[in-house]
């Protein structure tokens, strides 16, 4: 095999396990943050009690904490504010614990928090375009939820919904953050249709990868193994095993995997349209692609047979086909028929909602594809066939 080259991002330091949220004071002091600001979500952290204990734990080393709550995907506005409030209390360090939108929300913090101005002017396709410098306040990403990944990239996904509305990147090497702690017994807590969703989300971010034309064997080898562990552990998260320690760290793993894998490997379909259908609609990220993903395998699976029946990314789907369905076959057509099945199960039994049920309709398709990419999809879809997926979960 001839190798193929690629580039692979800095993946930061990561602390992995239960109970390993007790080193967040010495970490922070090796990163010489002693008035941080804190920011968690809304509502889980706060009523399971967990943020008071956080907050006890860091003042009583001596560390100053302000918290900052992030309700919601992080748009600019709040950001901006945020950022005029503490920009002269000397913050030296950011710490997110929360979901995918607590972890943007900290990311793009930390990156405006040294600069004084709008946050708008970096963000990718809308804004001014002007590339951020990479100079950013110390951060540390502590996920809780397991899906989006964005502990360890290098991009902040922030949000404006409505009618002119964006779903966009701020984006630099420098912003990946500088320590990730996963503590399997912060991700009990995540309500099952979050979990779901989020759990979907970090398959599509785990398969678009796989069958990108940028993967390499680096990432294929990173991507299985996270693949393995949604196997096994994302209808047990969202069920039985929703309290299992075990069962939640397989599916922080899964998540892991899928930020290191997306990030060398771009995506596919499903996110090129999860980007305006969520900058259009207030509909989570992890419920655009759980819904999306089961019909667009089909669709690239027809495609790709019916065009390029060689492509490698027909083995890739058919391997993929025997691990989910715990069958081996001999027939690689066979073999993704019972990947698509699989697919189909997830959805019903996860019971993921239909676009329609957050607003979306048929005569929004035309402005939807318009904003429409393909990606590093492992084939160029026609906008017809594109519009035939989305159909199928309006
Ligand atoms: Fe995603």
């Amino acid at each position: 095999m001839v190798m193929p080259a690629f580039n692979f991002a800095k993946v930061p330091p990561i602390y992995f396990g239960a109970g390993k949220l007790k080193l967040l004071p010495k970490i922070l002091r090796q990163l010489k943050g002693s008035n941080i600001l804190l920011v968690t979500g809304a509502h889980s952290l706060q009523s399971s009690g967990k943020l008071p204990q956080i907050e006890t734990m860091l003042r009583t080393v001596g560390i100053e904490v302000h918290p900052v709550i992030c309700n919601g995907e992080p748009t600019t506005s709040m950001i901006d504010r945020t950022c005029a409030e503490y920009r002269k209390a000397s913050i030296d360090g950011v710490v997110a614990i929360g979901g995918g939108s607590v972890v943007d929300a900290g990311k793009a913090l930390s990156a405006m928090l040294p600069h004084n101005n709008s946050l708008f002017d970096h963000l990718e396709g809308v804004g001014l375009g002007i590339p951020h410098s990479g100079v950013k306040t110390p951060f540390i990403a502590i996920p809780t939820t397991s899906g989006t990944g964005g502990e360890v990239t290098k991009n902040a996904v922030i949000s404006e919904v409505g009618p002119l509305g964006y779903k966009k990147s701020l984006r630099h090497e420098n912003l990946i953050p500088d320590v990730v702690i996963v503590d399997g017994e912060l991700l009990t807590s995540c309500p099952r249709h979050v979990t779901a969703a989020c759990g979907m989300d970090a398959f599509t971010q785990l398969l678009e990868p796989y069958l990108s034309p940028t993967a390499s064997p680096l990432t294929d080898a990173i991507a299985w193994s996270g693949l393995e562990a949604i196997k096994n552990n994302l209808l047990l998260a969202c069920g039985e095993g929703a309290n299992d320690i075990a069962v939640r760290e397989g599916m922080a793993y899964a998540s892991l995997m899928s930020g290191i894998t997306l990030a060398n490997a771009g995506l596919g379909i499903v996110h090129g349209l999860a980007s305006p259908i969520g900058g259009f609609f207030p509909i989570p990220h992890g419920v655009v692609c759980g819904t999306l993903v089961a019909a667009s395998v089909r669709a690239n699976v027809q495609a790709l047979w019916a065009r390029t029946p060689e492509s490698p990314s027909l083995d890739k789907l058919a391997r993929l086909g025997g691990l989910l369905s715990e069958q081996s076959y001999s027939n690689k057509e066979e073999a993704c028929k019972a990947l698509v099945k699989v697919l189909d199960n997830w959805t019903e039994v996860l019971k993921l909602p239909l676009l329609r049920e957050y607003g979306v309709q048929q005569s929004d398709l035309d402005r939807i594809l318009d904003k429409t990419a393909n990606r590093n999809n492992p084939i160029e879809l026609s906008r017809d066939e594109i519009r035939a997926l989305v159909e199928e979960r309006l």
